[in-house]
């Protein structure tokens, strides 16, 4: 008797040890396994596997991702293919995912062609946007997301079809579409 009892407190002990020592790194195997699932349209590098309908989530900034995480769940953004995803995630697990993917590094790509400054929009855009246009609080990063994405986004900001924000609405419409093309071709230029 008492070398069963000393065989399962041994067994017990150790098995607490090994929960408290497994814990922190499960969480993490946890949110990397959900992660997964985005890889499959983002880039297990974070290159989209479609990069003119499907923007860059590696780096891209915090509290933003987080938001649109929320905003396709809730229905304050629509994506037929979003909203579904972000459905299936835990409240919980939001905000782990933002933090996950706003760790990573923008993706690396070969240097594209500099464009032409664009004649009127991009001084306004720069104090949400940040300077470099790598994003800040609230605002998302826009250098290097696609042109064809890029220019869908502003489009539907202007025709208040994405209403997720009470402003951008309202500067996409002061543009004219030539002008909305051309800063588009210039960010995806950066
Ligand atoms: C089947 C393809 C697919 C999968 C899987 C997928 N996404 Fe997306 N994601 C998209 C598309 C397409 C868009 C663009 C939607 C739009 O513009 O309305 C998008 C947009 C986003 C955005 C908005 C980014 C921005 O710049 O506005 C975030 C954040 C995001 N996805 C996160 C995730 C996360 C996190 C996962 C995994 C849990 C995931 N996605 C899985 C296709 C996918
Ligand atoms: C007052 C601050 C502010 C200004 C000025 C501003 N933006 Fe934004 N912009 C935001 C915020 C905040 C968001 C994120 C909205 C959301 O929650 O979806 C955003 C979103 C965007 C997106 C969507 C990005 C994505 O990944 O889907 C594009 C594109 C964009 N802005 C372009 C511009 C351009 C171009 C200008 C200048 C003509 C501009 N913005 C001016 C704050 C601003």
């Amino acid at each position: 008797m008492f070398m069963f009892t000393r065989f399962f407190s041994g067994i017990f002990g150790l098995g607490i040890g090994l929960a408290v020592g497994i814990a922190p790194a499960h969480a993490a195997d946890e949110i990397e396994t959900k992660a997964q699932l985005c890889a499959a349209c983002h880039g297990d590098k974070g290159v989209p596997a479609d990069p003119k309908t499907i923007p860059v989530i590696w780096g891209q900034e915090r509290s933003y991702l987080m938001k649109q995480l929320r905003d396709f769940r809730n229905g304050e953004r629509n994506s037929a293919v979003m909203s579904p995803i972000a459905k299936g995630l835990a409240e919980d697990d939001l905000r782990k995912i933002a933090v996950y993917f706003a760790a990573k590094t923008w993706p690396a790509r070969p240097a594209p062609a500099k464009q032409p400054l664009p004649p009127k929009g991009i001084a306004q855009c720069q104090a949400c946007h940040q300077p470099n246009f790598q994003g800040g609080m609230p605002a998302p990063r826009l250098a290097g997301l696609s042109y064809e994405y890029l220019v869908a986004a502003m489009r539907a900001f202007a025709a208040e079809q994405r209403t997720n924000n009470l402003d951008m609405p309202k500067f996409m419409q002061a543009l004219t579409d030539r002008e909305r093309s051309a800063i588009a071709r210039y960010l995806s230029a950066l």
